[in-house]
Parts: structure tokens; C-alpha cells; sequence
């Protein structure tokens, strides 16, 4: 029902009935009409007849004409002469019908009393009409042979369109099923390269009709924006790339700086404080190249399965000691194996910045608790980072995830606003999403991530990753 294509073949289905029932209609009246035509045509014929025999040789004559035609059997003709006192004198009808009075087409019923023998009462219609000398005449047919041929028609049309109905719904049938199964593979296709496969291209038939158009058009549109995208991509990753090299150079020879100046002093400060800047540009690109790397899709990227406890484990061990320094419990706890397919070096990045960002936004004396569980949605794992600190609210978490957006308090901390866009990217990049969500007080970053390996690998992982707090 929801489709398109049905509905337009459920349109066409309702004006084909409506049109079947108006010739239906039309054809049935313009037989009622003729019929009703022919058989006034062949009663008016039949009282010419009887009348001519009355001026001819009067009553008399009348009945026996009468006698002869009422002879005839199963004759749907009828016939009822009466006397000026109302007594019927001759004709195959018992006496006039009730009803019938003065001169003129009558329409009757002939109460199974007709020529046609016993039988129901048959719908007749006559004509009547009051000789000079006072008798009364009826000559009338019954109209059930009339009608046969009329319901012949009926039948013929009926079936016609049955036939007609079957094959073009047949047809649409078809024709939908035809359309629909191309679009679906449009849709499918489009999915994929939502789902960061850029490479897919629309399949087109040889048909070379509307759709393969669309399909052609789109695949330009595709192949387009991939070369646009290929270009920023190539060269935010060129100038990350080169600019690295002169920055380690300018390092390297800060070090040799650091070590030629004396033991205390400021110089030796103002060399050291230049070379943690150098340090933090160092890292910003690097993370700018992480999150150029994760954006650029499946197709560069070597996949493994990775299993995320010992990654978390790892990245949780080596925040424990800032952890500690501050007073912040900071906790795991890993109730299923989760396994994806993905990158692992990218992976860790993305759980380190939620980490790192979590240690770093909490005051001293608060906790830190990092879950992995299976998710609400089935077929999903969960990753949860949640922290006690300050939270962000929740009109920046979309914002936030953008690059260099640092929230006004974070000013007095050391960071560049990469570490959430690198997390987004890394998180596209599986398949996976990143809610934020209120831990009153505190932020609660949850990656859902889909189970695509969790059935084939979940023994090796279950022995692996075992279960319970690391710390
Ligand atoms: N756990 C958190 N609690 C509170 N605010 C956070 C948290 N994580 C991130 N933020 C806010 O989001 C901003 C962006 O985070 P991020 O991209 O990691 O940049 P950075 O950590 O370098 O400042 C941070 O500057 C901070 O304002
Ligand atoms: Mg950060």
C-alpha cells in the first residue's frame, strides 16, 4: 500500500470498474430500449392484425381468430377479449389483468396464467384497446424471452470484464513489481553510499529508458562529489602531512636549543614553553589527520575484527594515573564480549578522547565509569563513558562535535576541539552512533555500536575478554 507504484495501479483498478460499470449501464439501457421497441413494434403488429379481422367480419370473426392464435402452445403471446359487461369471451388470459383500465400501453403481470403455462408471475406488456361496439381488447407478450436476450448481453459483458480485470491486474501487477524492484535497487544503493561505501555506483539496463537516466544522472552527481571530496580530503591531508615535517625539524632543534642553554633561567623556560607548543600543533595535526583518515571511508581503510574490552582496558590504564592524581574513581565494567569490524589504532583514538575528555572535565573527587553492554536496540553494544563533571548542555551536543568548537569553560584547560570530531568520525565510520546524554552531573557519551560479528566470534571473545571490573 505504501508504494507508489500500487497506489497507481489501485487509481487505474477504480477507473477501470467505474468505466466497466458505465458501459455496463449504457448497454443495458440501450437494450431495455430496444427490446421495449421491438416488442410494442411486434403487439402494435398483432392488434393491426386482430382489428383488421374485427372491421372485416365483427365479433364472431375476432373469436375465432382468437381461437386459432391461443392454439398455438407455449406462445408468449396474449390475448383477452371481454364483453361490454366485463365477461371474457375468448383469449388465453383468464380475464383482464387488475389494473388495467382505460385504453393504451399497459404493463402487467401475468400471475402464471398465460399461454407460456404454469409458472410464476411473468412481467407482460400490452396494449388495450375498446372496440366500437363496447368488447374490450388486450393483446399483450410477456417480456421473458425479451429479457433472456437481454441477460445474455448482461453475462457476455459480465464475463468480458472479469477476463479484462484479471489480465491488466496481472499486467499491473507486473509493471509495478517491474518499477518498484528498480527503484529498490536505486535505494539500496544510495544506502550504501550513505553508509560510507562512495564508491557504489547506481546499475543501469540496457533499456536506457527514465530510470537509467536517473541512475546515469545520479552516478555523475556521485562521481562528482567524490572528486570534491577526494580533492579537500587530499588537501587537508597534504598540508597535515607537510606541514609535520618542518614542525618536527623546528623541535628537533628546539631540543638541541634546550640542551646547549644552562641549567636554570628564562631562556631555558621560553624554549621549553615553545617546544610544548610545538607538541600541541604536532598533536592537532595529527588528529587532524586521523579524522581526514576516518572520513575517508572503508574503501583506504585495512579492517580487522576488533574486539573493544582490551582496547578500553588499555586506553583506561593509561588515564589511571591522572585519574589517581585527581581523586577520580574511575571504573570499568565489560558485560559482553563486543567485537567490530573496524580499525583498531582509530578505535582506541576515539575511546582515549572520551577518556581524556572525561578525566579532564571532571573536578576533583568525582567518578568516571566506563561500560561496555549490549544496547537497548537489539543487536547493538553499547560503549558508555560517563562522567560527574560539569556536562555540556544539551543545545551544544551537536555542536561540540564539530572541529576546533571548544566550549567557553574549556578555554583554561589545554586541548584544540578535535578530540570529539575525531570520535564523530571514527564513529561514522563503523556504522555507529554517538549520543550524548544528562548523567546529573556529569556528561554520558554513549556509542551504539551494531553487532555485525558478535554471533561467529562470541566464543573466542568470551574466554578473552572474561568479565567484571578491571580497577
Ligand atoms: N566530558 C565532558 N564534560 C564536559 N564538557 C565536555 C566533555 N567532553 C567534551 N566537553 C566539551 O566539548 C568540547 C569539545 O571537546 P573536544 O573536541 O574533546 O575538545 P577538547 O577536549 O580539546 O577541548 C570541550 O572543549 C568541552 O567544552
Ligand atoms: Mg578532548
Amino acid at each position: 500500500m505504501r508504494t507508489v507504484t500500487v497506489r497507481v495501479a489501485l487509481v487505474c483498478l477504480g477507473l477501470f470498474v467505474l468505466s466497466a460499470l458505465t458501459v455496463s449501464a449504457v448497454v443495458n439501457r440501450v437494450t431495455e430500449d430496444f427490446l421495449n421497441q421491438q416488442a410494442e413494434e411486434t403487439v402494435g403488429a398483432e392488434l393491426d392484425g386482430l382489428l383488421a379481422h374485427y372491421r372485416q367480419g365483427g365479433v364472431d370473426k375476432l373469436v375465432q381468430v382468437l381461437r386459432d392464435r391461443t392454439s398455438v402452445p407455449r406462445s408468449p403471446d396474449l390475448f383477452v377479449l371481454t364483453s361490454p359487461q366485463g365477461m371474457t369471451i375468448a383469449g388465453n388470459l383468464p380475464r383482464l389483468p387488475a389494473g388495467v383500465g382505460s385504453d393504451g400501453w399497459v404493463a402487467f403481470r401475468t400471475a402464471g396464467e398465460g399461454a407460456g403455462g404454469p409458472g410464476g408471475r411473468a412481467p407482460a406488456m400490452g396494449v388495450m384497446r375498446t372496440l366500437s361496439d363496447g368488447h374490450r381488447l388486450l393483446v399483450g407478450t410477456e417480456l421473458g424471452q425479451w429479457q433472456g436476450f437481454r441477460n445474455q448481453i448482461v453475462r457476455a459483458l459480465f464475463w468480458s470484464f472479469t477476463v479484462l480485470l484479471a489480465i491488466s491486474g496481472f499486467g499491473g501487477w507486473l509493471v509495478s513489481r517491474h518499477v518498484t524492484r528498480r527503484l529498490e535497487v536505486i535505494n539500496r544503493t544510495t544506502r550504501t553510499i550513505i553508509d560510507g561505501h562512495l564508491h557504489a555506483r547506481i546499475p543501469r539496463s540496457p533499456n536506457d529508458d527514465e530510470l537509467d537516466r536517473l541512475a546515469a544522472n545520479l552516478n555523475d552527481m556521485l562521481e562528482q562529489i567524490e572528486g570534491l571530496m577526494a580533492g579537500l580530503r587530499d588537501l587537508s591531508e597534504d598540508i597535515a602531512h607537510d606541514l609535520r615535517t618542518p614542525l618536527n625539524r623546528l623541535r628537533g632543534q628546539l631540543e638541541l636549543a634546550l640542551s646547549e642553554a644552562g641549567e636554570e633561567g628564562p631562556v631555558r623556560d621560553l624554549i621549553q614553553e615553545a617546544i610544548a607548543e610545538a607538541d600541541r600543533l604536532l598533536d592537532m595535526f595529527g588528529a587532524l589527520l586521523s579524522i581526514a583518515k576516518a572520513q575517508a571511508g572503508y574503501q583506504q581503510m585495512p579492517l580487522t575484527d576488533v574486539a573493544l574490552p582490551p582496547v578500553l582496558r588499555r586506553v583506561v590504564e593509561l588515564y589511571e594515573p591522572v585519574a589517581e592524581e585527581k581523586h577520580i574513581a574511575l571504573t570499568v565494567r565489560i558485560t559482553v564480549p563486543a567485537v567490530v569490524r573496524g580499525h583498531e589504532q582509530l578505535l582506541a583514538q576515539a575511546l582515549a578522547n572520551l577518556v581524556d575528555n572525561a578525566v579532564k572535565y571532571t573536578p576533583d573527587g568525582g567518578r568516571i565509569d566506563v561500560t561496555v553492554a549490549s544496547g537497548q536496540e537489539p543487536g547493538t553494544t553499547d560503549v558508555v563513558v560517563a562522567d560527574s563533571g560539569i556536562g555540556i548542555p544539551i543545545e551544544e551536543h551537536e555542536r561540540v562535535l564539530g572541529r576546533f568548537i571548544r566550549l567557553d569553560w574549556s578555554r583554561s584547560t589545554p586541548g584544540n576541539g578535535l578530540g570529539l570530531a575525531l570520535v564523530d568520525a571514527v564513529v561514522r565510520l563503523h556504522g555507529a552512533r554517538l549520543v550524548m546524554e544528562d548523567n546529573s552531573p556529569g556528561l554520558r557519551v554513549r556509542l551504539r555500536f551494531p553487532n555485525i560479528s558478535l554471533q561467529e566470534t562470541e566464543h573466542e571473545c568470551r574466554a578473552e575478554a572474561g568479565e567484571g571490573d578491571v580497577s
